[in-house]
């Protein structure tokens, strides 16, 4: 048994901060390590906040790996109480070993109304795989939808940790003005970028990134190039919206603030749950969050399991996920589904 500590990463403001103390135990219990982690407790080294705990065995490259990709913590040590005659605590730093695959600055440059905190987004992302049947493959392997994208935080989040990824949005300022980012930061950043905008009968259009470069023997191991497709349009029509766009490994989304009536939000859920669960594929798992100050967790857990074939995870810390956000959004929770390996391919 060794002894660790994650510091917790460090906000701008007292708000994320919260944030992140009270997700960051569980963000550690629902990674690769969470089966070998006990005795899970806040310290505080130096002034600053820190998680302490005891794992069943030396970490080896694949989990200091992981470590390296969560959200809510932000550096790794192994902690000893003394060494020798020599009173502690002592930290000895972990090289994760871990990088995003871009520059962090594609998630944080834009700014606007209604974005979603990014490391709160790259959280989501995270427990959406460790909850899924794709849990011990590798980040560029699986594709990562958001059927509610706004200006793509999920989509630049999931592309950091090394997926491909697909949105939906029905707001068409939004989709245009983060095509025309991707575009341009792929051009600053001098990162090989295709793109092919395309009409959609009816329905609407979407933009095609081929992002890298295409290896040269078409290696299937090649983690490049990656794939991002954004369309605009009506998230219950995903389907067509998607269509020849391989199926989502995991679907992580951020549903809309600011709904008054409560019938409003079950009913945008009601007709879109079905049409998202028929394109995740089997295995697959879906992290949403909502504003629970007016629509409670039963209620959400009623919807989802009535309107799709999804199983809800709802057992500890499944269901210790809600926290606060500010003074309008008492309570934002977190609900993780999954879908059966076995369920047919629709
Ligand atoms: C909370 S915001 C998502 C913000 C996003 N995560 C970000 O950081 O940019 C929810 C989004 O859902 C979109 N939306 C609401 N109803 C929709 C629908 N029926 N079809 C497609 N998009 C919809 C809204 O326009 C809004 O952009």
């Amino acid at each position: 048994m060794n002894t660790y500590v994650a510091q917790i990463a460090p906000q701008r403001s007292t708000q994320y901060a919260a944030l992140a103390d009270a997700l960051a135990p569980r963000e550690l219990a629902l990674s690769a390590l969470g089966a070998g982690i006990t005795n899970i407790a806040p310290i505080e080294l130096g002034g600053q906040s820190f998680l302490k705990f005891d794992y069943s065995g030396a970490l080896d490259a694949a989990e200091r790996n992981e470590l390296g990709m969560l959200a809510m913590t932000s550096a790794y040590y192994e902690y000893r109480d003394q060494i020798d005659d020599a009173l502690g605590p002592w930290l000895r730093p972990i090289d994760t070993g871990y990088a995003p695959v871009f520059p962090p600055d594609l998630i944080v440059t834009r700014r606007y109304k209604g974005k979603t905190n990014e490391l709160f987004t790259q959280f989501l992302c995270n427990i959406a795989r460790h909850s899924s049947a794709f849990a011990a493959a590798p980040w560029h392997t699986l594709r990562v939808f958001d059927p509610l994208a706004g200006g793509g935080t999920t989509l630049f989040a999931a592309l950091l940790l090394g997926a491909s990824v697909a949105g939906v949005e029905k707001d068409s300022g939004d989709v245009e003005s983060t095509a025309t980012f991707i575009e341009q930061y792929m051009r600053e950043q001098g990162i090989a970028c295709r793109v092919k905008e395309e009409r959609l009968k009816k329905i609407g259009r979407r933009w095609w990134f081929t992002i890298g470069k295409v290896s040269p023997e078409r290696d299937a191991e090649s983690p490049w190039p990656k794939q991002c497709v954004i369309a605009i349009g009506d998230t219950t029509q995903s389907a067509d919206l998607m269509s020849s766009v391989k199926r989502p490994n995991l679907i992580v989304t951020d549903l809309p603030y600011g709904i008054q009536h409560h019938g409003e939000l079950s009913g945008l859920i009601g007709d879109a749950l079905p049409v998202w669960s028929n394109l995740l594929l089997p295995g697959g798992a879906l992290a949403m969050s909502w504003d629970a100050t007016r629509f409670p967790r039963a209620d959400m857990i009623a919807l989802a399991q009535t309107s799709s074939s999804l199983t809800v995870l709802d057992d500890p810390p499944y269901n210790q996920l809600a926290h606060r956000v500010d003074r309008v959004i008492k309570q934002r929770d977190v609900l993780v589904a999954h879908k059966a390996i076995n369920d047919a391919l629709k």
